[in-house]
């Protein structure tokens, strides 16, 4: 049923070189589907590609960094240039933090922000004409803290929360055109992004304080973020933990900020509270 979907759709996955943009990335490519990875590091990506198509003619990749403009019209100008059209975009790459934001270097969050809200913004910008002929397909891969905030993570909830406002508006703008808008919100998915995760001078944390091999696989988050595409669904929040947080955020937000505390104040590491072995939230 997937299959049929996506066969030869033209698909662009930014941050295509790791985690649930690389299990997308070959999702789609295992449908048949023309894909076009976008990421910094190209080598990786030109590495990766014979996984998500046997075909080269079926998989391009595209050196991107999100958070310059001229990248991202770059890549849609070579999309269309060897696809000719596109009809679904992955708003994917993005840039987790862990500090406190009384100790935070400024940089940080306008870092979290240009990659993770002003990707999203660029590459939408640049795609949409084509996305409208198509009457495809726009994703932002954002977190359940684009629902309820997350202590020591202020630029990352914050580029979220911005992500769901702007695709939100989006959506309504387009409510004729036949244009699919969905905001696609993972729980904790095991992957790079707490490795990655910038510090309060942004440098990278450079290790995970939860045992990634527990959380959901990123193959099987690509699944769901398919099976979104495919139901054209406005939104999708992943995981019951995530669900029954938005849920409680909503209806009981003073309760959930002082569970998010207690339960972020116990991660490994942590920089507030004991930082004794524990699990948050949400990410
Ligand atoms: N894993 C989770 O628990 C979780 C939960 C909720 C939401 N998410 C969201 O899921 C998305 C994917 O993250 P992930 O978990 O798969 O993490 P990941 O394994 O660290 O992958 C992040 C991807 O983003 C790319 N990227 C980072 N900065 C970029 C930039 N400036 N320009 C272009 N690409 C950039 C990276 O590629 P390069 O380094 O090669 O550029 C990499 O391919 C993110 O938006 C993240 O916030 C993840």
């Amino acid at each position: 049923m997937h299959a049929d979907f996506f066969r030869d759709k033209v698909i662009i996955v930014t941050g295509a070189s790791s985690g649930i943009g690389l299990a997308s990335a070959r999702l789609f490519g295992s449908y048949g589907a023309k894909v076009v990875m976008a990421a910094r590091r190209y080598e990786t990506l030109l590495a990766l590609a014979p996984s998500v198509s046997s075909d080269p003619d079926r998989v391009l990749c595209v050196r991107t960094d999100v958070a310059r403009e001229e990248d991202c019209r770059a890549l849609v100008e070579a999309t269309v240039a060897r696809f000719g059209r596109i009809d679904i975009l992955v708003n994917n790459a993005g840039l987790s933090m862990r500090a406190m934001f009384k100790d935070l270097d400024l940089k940080v969050i306008k870092t979290l922000m240009d990659v993770n809200f002003w990707g999203t913004v660029y590459c939408t910008k640049y795609a949409l004409p084509w996305l409208l002929e198509a009457k495809g397909s726009v994703v932002g891969v954002i977190s359940i803290a684009g629902y309820s905030a997350l202590p020591a993570r202020a630029g990352y909830s914050s580029s979220k929360y911005a992500i769901r406002g702007f695709l939100d508006t989006l959506r309504i703008e387009h409510l004729d055109d036949g244009l699919h808008v969905m905001v696609f919100a993972p729980g904790y998915t095991a992957s790079n992004v707490r490795r990655a995760a910038l510090t309060a001078d942004g440098s990278p944390q450079g290790e995970s304080p939860l045992e990634e091999g527990k959380l959901m696989s990123a193959e099987k988050c690509a699944e769901y973020l398919a099976k979104g595409l495919y139901s054209r669904k406005n939104q999708m929040i992943l995981t019951p933990l995530g669900r029954l947080t938005v849920w409680a955020h909503e209806r009981f937000p003073r309760m959930v900020d002082r569970l998010t505390y207690s339960f972020v104040a116990k991660e490994a590491g942590s920089p507030f509270g004991k930082g004794s072995a524990g699990e948050s939230q949400v990410d």
